[in-house]
């Protein structure tokens, strides 16, 4: 599978290191409105540069676009690469709105290419073992469950896109989905959501927020996500069941207490925390891995459109609760 990226910051940088290590695919072209940006990634690994993703999709024979630009321009890359008839990976939240999303999955199925999302939590080792101990009901049934993101300040990017409510969706959207997206993986499906957020009451980069969610099963789950400079960048989450209870913290884990953890991007240039798991092979190589293995053999990814636009509405869901105050409902499936 030859592939192309588009959009050369943290994400772009360390997709482009990670198809290194995926077999099956190979990165033969890179894309970036910056120069110095798509230069450097291009020598580094001996493939071509163009400034737009239109020029580098009349100038190749790609059969993977790799969208990782800024979120509000997802929606237009992603419907051109499919028009052109090239399978995508995009980087997560799929879209800034639900309605984005649904058009990006419907312009994908009708193109007959695949779309897949990078909700790359699901590829931390901790949270496939989490996953798995679930799925097997060693836990016995749920009852609440807590998920922590964030700590390692506000991310720096192109043009300061992420303090750009518009551009980025805020950290309900951008930092939050990963556990969203992970808690409607293993708990299923959201009755009603309420949340709260210092959105538009505080200084935007001191962004945190509690998202408050009553599944279909009846589990209770209370989200946290912040921008806040603390002492470290973590994650955590605590799964409480009759048998007993799951929980992880990056913070305690001995797998992560390594320097790399809070490394930007390899080779890119400073920007989001991206957090590293030395235990084994890079999460983002993993992602990418099963996206291509899934493009030959001809079957779905996990996190296909679908689970991308499902995640985006649930985020959606949380927005409203926390522009109106009031707990917000949601549809099965
Ligand atoms: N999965 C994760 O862990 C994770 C982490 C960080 C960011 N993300 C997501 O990845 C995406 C990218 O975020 P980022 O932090 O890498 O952003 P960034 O600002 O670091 O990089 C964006 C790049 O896009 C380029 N660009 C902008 N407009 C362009 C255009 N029209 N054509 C070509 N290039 C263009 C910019 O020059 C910049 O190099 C976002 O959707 C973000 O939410 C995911």
């Amino acid at each position: 599978m030859k592939v192309g990226i588009v959009g050369l910051g943290t994400m772009g940088t360390t997709h482009a290191a990670g198809y290194q290590s995926v077999a099956g695919a190979k990165l033969v072209a890179v894309a970036d409105i910056q120069p110095n940006r798509s230069h450097a990634v291009a020598e580094r690994y001996g493939v071509r540069s163009y400034a737009t993703l239109a020029e580098m999709l009349e100038a190749e024979d790609l059969d993977v676009v790799d969208v990782c630009l800024p979120t509000f321009l997802h929606r237009q890359a992603v419907e051109m690469a499919a028009a052109a008839g090239k399978h995508v990976f995009c980087e997560k939240p799929l879209a800034l709105t639900p309605e984005d999303a649904k058009a990006m999955v419907d312009a994908c199925r009708k193109a007959g290419v695949t779309l897949g999302v990078g909700h790359v939590v699901r590829f931390f080792p901790e949270y496939q073992k989490a996953k798995t101990v679930l799925a097997a009901g060693e836990m016995g049934k749920i009852g609440t469950v807590y998920m922590y993101r964030g700590g390692g300040g506000f991310p720096t990017a192109w043009q300061d896109w992420y303090a750009r409510h518009e551009w980025s969706g805020g950290i309900v959207l951008d930092l939050m989905i990963h556990d969203l997206d992970f808690l409607l993986w293993t708990m299923g499906d959201v009755e009603r959501v309420f949340a709260k957020s210092t959105w538009r009451r505080d200084y935007g980069r001191m962004e945190h927020a509690l998202v408050s969610l009553r599944f279909a099963n009846g589990v209770i789950g209370n989200v946290e996500g912040t921008w806040l400079p603390l002492e470290s960048f973590k994650t955590e989450f605590e799964f409480a069941g009759t048998n007993g209870l799951l929980s992880h913290s990056s913070a305690h884990a001995v797998s992560f207490k390594s320097h790399q953890l809070q490394t930007p991007g390899e080779a890119g240039p400073q920007g989001v925390t991206v957090p590293r798991s030395p235990v084994t092979r890079s999460p983002y190589s993993l992602e990418l891995e099963h996206f291509i293995d899934c493009l030959h053999k001809g079957v779905e990814p996990i996190i296909n459109g679908e689970a991308g636009l499902r995640a985006v509405t649930l985020v959606a869901a949380a927005q409203k609760s926390i522009e109106t105050g009031k707990p917000v409902g949601l549809e099965r499936g």
